[in-house]
């Protein structure tokens, strides 16, 4: 959970959404993430216009890292949470219900989500150090 959807008191609604599809969650940290690990977690943006407008947003307030599991939880995860612009990620979806945008230099969506097994594993590496 990115820090809007901390700061909004929306930890315990994204939760029961993950939780009430069947997904179990495993584990979860409540981090304030500084430039470094964020360097890590977004490598694939570094130089992309968002960029810093991103790390300074993530950066804004406590985040919750949250390690859920089941079958197909990554591909169910991102159906859950909608596309990444709120404005039209569709009603039902995390994003469409709890999220617009606010004119915000970058787009604040409450959630991130792995893109992938590899992209999994890697985040948690980041936000799970042994
Ligand atoms: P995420 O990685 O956070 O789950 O979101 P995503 O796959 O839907 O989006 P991605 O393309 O990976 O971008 C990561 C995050 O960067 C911000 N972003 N802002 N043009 C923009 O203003 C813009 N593009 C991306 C969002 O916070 C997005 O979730
Ligand atoms: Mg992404």
């Amino acid at each position: 959970m990115k820090p809007d959807g901390v700061r909004r008191g929306l930890v315990g609604e994204v939760i029961a959404r993950v939780e009430t599809k069947g997904y179990s969650i495993d584990a979860l940290r409540m981090l304030n993430a500084d430039r470094a690990l964020l360097e890590r977690h977004y490598a694939e943006h570094i130089g992309k216009p968002f960029y810093e407008p991103l790390v300074e947003f993530m950066m804004s307030g406590p985040i919750v890292a949250i390690i859920a599991s089941g079958n197909r939880v990554i591909e169910g995860f991102r159906s859950l949470a909608g596309v990444t612009d709120p404005t039209v990620a569709a009603p039902g979806t995390i994003r469409g219900d709890l999220a617009r945008d606010q004119g915000t230099q970058v787009v604040q969506n409450i959630v991130h989500g792995s893109d992938s097994p590899e992209s999994a594993a890697r985040e948690i590496e980041i936000f799970f150090p042994k």
